[in-house]
């Protein structure tokens, strides 16, 4: 089965259960600077699942692009990718476990014809404060006799602890900061069997292979995650006012079940990619595991990089650009064990293939197939010209210190087992001791960072960040008011003690201008203006004036916040301050924002500025 038959064959399945197709948001949150990609489908509906209303209903349905770069080390075997496909059902507060189970059960036996006895299935073993996940066992339970397969625990259904069966974008229970939604979840396993050119080396044998286990014959195909509760301040789980269910099923890994391959690298999600890296290399994908680890780490990196570059993330030495430059520079190395070599901008060759694999559902990556190529072509050259400098001078060094290859890791992105191949084939052996320690305190640093960047736009749905929210709005337009209309949001991010607001301007704001606005704010606060939303269309929305950030894909219905009466005359004292499409929530008068004070405004980039900007605590 083709991955398109399998997305289509989804979506439909889902609509005719009433929900609503909603478009893929694009991979960089766009109102989001703290967060650096989508990492999963519910990403951009948190707000909904913490209980705010969805401009399309309670049941929606789509096809999410995502970028886990957790998972990097994992590439290189037969199910893990950077980049992927989810495809999501949500419940917002409507059906649960006893309707969501099922649907899953039927579209993969049914729509895929995946074979029952092939499947297995995860619950949450509980911990001490929500318990085990009775409810779903039964339900498995149910539908697994109704297929003639009678399914006991431990032999068909497992229970797992938090670190397997609850997930919340942090992880588990102890690891979610306050506001983080998440919950128990039930996973679902494809059993390949035993296919022996995936299991040679593996633990498949031992009695101790189960589902769970990570030897690779039991492919996790998908997860329905009952989205229930809310991590209060003090450390305890609050249950939410709604009990959502939040569906991910990789597109890749379903393909692959659905075709009975157990290695996404060749289903036709991949399988062009592959084919031009063979031809390129000369090598075949089979030839030895090394070559396929290879050819899989170059398909995935590149991929991800034609997506990442279609979204508007350009290579550069910050954020997203960062990790984009990584991933093209990661890709070359593992190439260059290929003989991929000397002419660096090979790479440029996959960007079609790419294009053409995603030509229906990302149509952007067609029109812009052509300026993607040249900027993938740009970075490799100048990638591969410093490592081939970096090389010579390596040659240099008579013996290779573990610092030294820590620093070969740093500037170059040289993996150790690579720096310990050159430096074996010279005869020299490297310490690993030292560039484990120096790679450790890298990596709880990149983990620290990793953690501050990963709340959303909002840190929770606290009074104060709520207050903030409204703030940003009224920032928002006093800014495009008093600049001028050329003012774009480009980033929000909204904690407890400040919010912070980046913007086009092409320069700095003069003290008068800071002045301006916050007396324009301020005015809007005193006025006490209601701030409500209503449902209606984007062109509407549009054609009515609301802020949108640019290049976002906006489902066909949105929510428009508006600051001041919309009913009231224009200029009339009450009358519109701000429209905005936005999710919220906000507060419900102005009034109790409290006093508004820029408290810094800085240079963000070229043409980017930065605010950042409190409200006093009482009105
Ligand atoms: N949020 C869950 C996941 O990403 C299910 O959609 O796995």
């Amino acid at each position: 089965m083709k991955s398109a038959d399998v997305r289509r064959k989804y979506i439909e399945f889902f609509v005719k259960r009433g929900h609503k197709e909603i478009p893929s948001a694009a991979l960089v949150p766009e109102n989001d600077p703290t967060t650096l990609f989508n990492s999963s489908g519910m990403q951009p509906l948190i707000p909904y699942l913490l209980g705010e209303e969805h401009p399309e209903g309670k049941r929606l349905v789509n096809s999410q692009k995502g970028v886990r770069m957790q998972d990097i080390d994992e590439v290189g075997d037969n199910r893990h990718t950077i980049f992927f496909e989810m495809l999501g059902n949500w419940s917002l507060g409507d059906y649960f476990k006893k309707e969501q189970l099922p649907w899953i059960f039927e579209f993969v036996t049914r729509e895929l014809g995946l074979d029952p006895r092939r499947l297995y299935v995860t619950v949450f073993a509980g911990n001490n404060s929500v318990p085990k996940d009775t409810e779903s066992i039964k339900v498995w339970q149910e539908i697994f006799s109704n297929v003639g397969i009678e399914a006991e625990e431990n032999e068909r259904i497992f229970a797992y602890p938090a670190a397997k069966n609850w997930w919340s974008r942090a992880g588990e229970p102890d690891k979610m900061p306050p506001g983080e939604p998440g919950g128990p979840d039930s996973e679902m396993f494809y059993d390949f069997g035993e296919q022996l050119h995936l299991h040679e080396h593996s633990p498949w044998k031992d009695e101790t292979c189960h589902p769970n286990c990570d030897c690779g014959r039991y492919m996790e195909i998908c997860n329905s995650v009952f989205m229930q509760f809310v991590k209060q301040a003090d450390g305890t789980l609050k249950e939410l006012s709604q009990k959502n269910v939040d569906f991910g099923g990789g597109l890749e890994r379903l393909t692959a079940a659905s075709n009975d391959n157990p290695d996404v690298f060749t289903t036709d999600l991949f399988s062009s990619i592959i084919r031009i890296i063979e031809g390129l290399s000369k090598k075949n994908y089979t030839d030895e595991p090394k070559t396929t680890r290879a050819m899989r780490i170059v398909a995935d990196h590149i991929k991800c990089s034609v997506m990442m570059l279609a979204d508007g993330v350009l290579p550069s030495n910050k954020l997203q650009g960062y990790v984009l430059r990584r991933l093209v520079r990661r890709a070359l190395l593992h190439g260059r064990s290929l003989g991929l070599a000397g002419d660096w901008k090979y790479v440029g060759q996959l960007v079609t293939p790419v294009a053409q694999i995603y030509e229906d559902a990302y149509p952007e990556v067609v029109t812009k197939a052509q300026e993607i190529k040249l900027l993938l072509e740009e970075e490799a050259y100048r990638f591969g010209k410093s490592l081939e400098k970096g090389l010579k001078k390596i040659e240099k060094i008579e013996k290779l210190d573990g610092t030294q290859a820590f620093k070969l890791y740093e500037s170059f992105g040289f993996p150790w087992e690579m720096t310990e191949e050159i430096a074996r084939s010279r005869g020299q052996v490297v310490e690993k001791g030292e560039f484990a320690k120096a790679f450790k305190t890298h990596q709880d640093k990149s983990r620290t960072a990793a953690r501050g960047m990963f709340k959303g736009g909002l840190a929770d749905h606290s009074e104060e960040v709520v207050k903030l929210h409204t703030a940003t709005h009224l920032l928002h337009q006093a800014l495009r008011i008093i600049l001028g209309n050329h003012v774009q949001q480009k980033g929000s991010n909204i904690t407890a003690e400040r919010l912070r607001f980046d913007f086009s301007h092409p320069s700095k704001l003069s003290e008068e201008e800071i002045k301006k606005i916050e007396n324009l704010i301020n005015e809007q606060i005193k006025k006490d203006l209601p701030v409500s939303f209503k449902i209606t269309t984007y062109t509407d929305a549009i054609k009515d004036g609301a802020l949108a950030f640019f290049g976002e894909r906006y489902p066909e219905k949105v929510k428009v916040y508006s600051v001041g009466n919309p009913s009231a005359s224009s200029g009339s004292r009450n009358s519109v301050f701000s429209r905005e499409i936005c999710g919220g929530p906000h507060v419900e008068h102005t009034g109790i924002l409290g006093r508004f004070k820029i408290m810094k405004e800085e240079a963000l980039g070229a043409g980017t500025r930065r605010i950042y900007a409190t409200v006093s605590k009482t009105p």
